[in-house]
């Protein structure tokens, strides 16, 4: 009897286990098949493909959005800038601040577009080439 109720008990853990080890998985496949669709590799690097109707602060003139640890500017109705928020110094997070930006470890600057206004950075802010397509309202951005 004794052994029996422990073997349930077992066989309820065991399934719980299954089924959320399952459910995780499944999880993790669907984000993969998600990302698939708007990100994919070359030998070049990273193309990452967005759709403007889903990014509203960038339907006009100034507009911005970062997308992981890259910031996306609309300069004009057909232009486009992609820079790195990634420090040239020492790696910190920049912080944008709608016309240029800022490091808060060590005080670098740089302008709306990325180059160096003060140091200790010496290099600009890296830049990704971005494609705009008006038709299907699309960004492509090569990272
Ligand atoms: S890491 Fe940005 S100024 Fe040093």
């Amino acid at each position: 009897m004794e052994k029996e109720n422990f073997n349930r008990r077992d066989f309820i853990k065991s399934s719980i286990k299954t089924l959320t080890v399952g459910g995780l998985a499944l999880s993790a496949l669907d984000l993969k098949k998600l990302f698939a669709e708007a990100e994919s590799k070359s030998p070049g690097g990273i193309t990452k493909v967005i759709n403007l109707s889903d990014y509203p602060d960038l339907g006009s003139v100034g507009g911005y959005v970062t997308i992981g640890k890259v910031i996306v500017i609309r300069k004009s109705e057909s232009n486009f800038l992609a820079l790195s928020l990634k420090c040239t110094h020492k790696k910190c997070d920049v912080e944008y601040n709608g016309s240029s930006f800022e490091c808060p470890c060590h005080g670098s600057t740089y302008d709306g577009n990325g180059k160096v206004t003060n140091g200790p950075s010496t290099k600009n802010l890296k830049s990704y080439k971005t494609t705009f397509n008006s038709e299907e309202n699309t960004l492509t951005i090569n990272m």
